[in-house]
């Protein structure tokens, strides 16, 4: 099983989440879902791969966005559809699904924020931890 496209480029990091930010997650599930779509962004094509979060009394937002080509209309249509989202040779179209289903495990979620030329934005949200609660 090949684990990595020798055609990947490695992007560069441009991480702007306050270190200080706590989550209540599985740090690899979080992980994973991470991992999954800084891949899909290096296989796009990416050369910067940005993250920012925002601290909500409800909930975290993280923002992953980068600056690839953005989705085909083929990929856009079948999004986070099994066996179907992938545009890649060899590609499973699964990335995404996984990614979602561990955000809605964690009683949050992933969507597409944007996608254009200019890149593509993903939105994690995560519910704020409850004290006592
Ligand atoms: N950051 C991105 N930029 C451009 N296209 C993307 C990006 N993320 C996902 N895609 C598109 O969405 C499709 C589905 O992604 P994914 O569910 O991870 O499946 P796979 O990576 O196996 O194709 C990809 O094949 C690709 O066409
Ligand atoms: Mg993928």
């Amino acid at each position: 099983m090949l684990l990595a496209e020798p055609r990947e480029k490695r992007p560069r990091w441009r991480n702007e989440v306050p270190a200080e930010l706590e989550v209540n997650a599985d740090r690899e599930q979080l992980f994973r879902v991470l991992g999954n779509l800084g891949r899909n962004a290096c296989q796009a094509g990416t050369a910067t791969l940005g993250a920012t979060a925002e601290d909500n009394a409800e909930s975290v937002t993280l923002d992953i966005i980068d600056d690839g080509p953005g989705l085909t209309p083929r990929a856009r249509e079948s999004l986070f559809q099994p066996f179907a989202g992938s545009t890649r040779t060899g590609g499973s179209g699964l990335g995404l699904v996984i990614a979602r289903d561990i955000m809605r495990a964690h009683g949050g979620d992933i969507a597409l924020l944007r996608s254009g030329e200019g890149g593509t934005t993903f939105r994690l949200t995560l519910p704020r931890r409850r004290r006592g609660g």
